[in-house]
């Protein structure tokens, strides 16, 4: 593995979830980060550390990719957690949505390569998230399916353009980060619980174990074009 200690490494993302257990991991592993997102003041109100530096990005606007990509300068490694959820079976899926979904999760990762791509050194990377509905469709999760197969079809395009910049995934399987209170407490309980019963892991996974996987890929300098999927085996079943 390669060291992390002094590179630097940006997360874009949000304040909590599995951004921040990336931040964190990251530290740990004696990264630099800067965090970046919609919500700056959030983001910078989240971390007590002046090795974390809080910027401004929204991944659906160009000019603010390259503005941010012009503001870094040299970066070594880029972590994209940014997505806009497009839940709901077919009948109920808007053309707004959905491509929202692509825009954020997509376009979004294709942009940070096109304007970081000419500051990362040679051993750098990327690493951006898809998930687990892309491996096992289900009632409701087709445009969230469809959005991340396409991140893992754009990671592996990547590998083979930016090369030897390596670009990979993380697939994450269900995950308790807030990212479920919107389907309402009844919901979300019940869902969990089905995953608790079904996954071959008998639980939903945690920010931190994401993380672990995040941290690896920057450092496994023979891993390209990969979406790793550390989802306890929910596509399985
Ligand atoms: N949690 C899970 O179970 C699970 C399962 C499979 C895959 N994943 C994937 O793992 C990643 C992290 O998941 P998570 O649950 O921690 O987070 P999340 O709830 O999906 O949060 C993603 C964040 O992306 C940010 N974002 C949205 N649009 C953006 C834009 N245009 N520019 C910049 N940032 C934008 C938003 O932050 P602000 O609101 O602060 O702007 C949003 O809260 C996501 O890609 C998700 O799809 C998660």
């Amino acid at each position: 593995m390669a060291s992390l200690t002094g590179r630097r490494v940006l997360v874009v993302g949000r304040a909590g979830g599995i951004a921040r257990a990336v931040t964190l991991a990251l530290r740990a592993a004696g990264a630099q980060v800067v965090v970046a997102g919609r919500d700056e003041p959030a983001l910078a109100a989240a971390y007590d550390d002046p090795d974390v530096e809080a910027e401004t990005v929204d991944l659906t606007d160009e000019p603010s990719v390259a503005a941010l990509a012009g503001r870094l300068g040299r970066v070594d490694h880029v972590v994209s957690t940014a997505s806009a959820r497009a839940r709901g079976p077919v009948g109920e899926l808007g053309h707004d949505v959905v491509l929202k979904s692509f825009d954020v999760k997509v376009l979004g990762p294709l942009l940070l390569a096109k304007h970081f791509a000419p500051h990362l050194p040679a051993d750098g990377s990327f690493l951006f998230f898809s998930g687990s509905s892309a491996r096992k469709p289900a009632a409701g999760m087709l445009a969230v399916g469809a959005t991340n197969a396409a991140v893992d079809a754009l990671t592996r395009g990547l590998a083979v353009e930016l090369a030897p910049i390596r670009v990979n995934a993380v697939s994450p399987g269900t995950v308790d980060t807030g990212a479920y209170d919107g389907l309402g407490e009844r919901k979300k309980a019940e869902l969990f619980a089905a995953r608790e019963a079904t996954s071959p892991a008998r639980r939903v996974g945690r920010a931190d174990e994401i993380a672990e996987a995040v941290v690896f890929a920057l450092g496994n300098t023979f891993l390209t074009g990969v979406s790793l999927a550390v989802d306890g085996g929910e596509p399985l079943v």
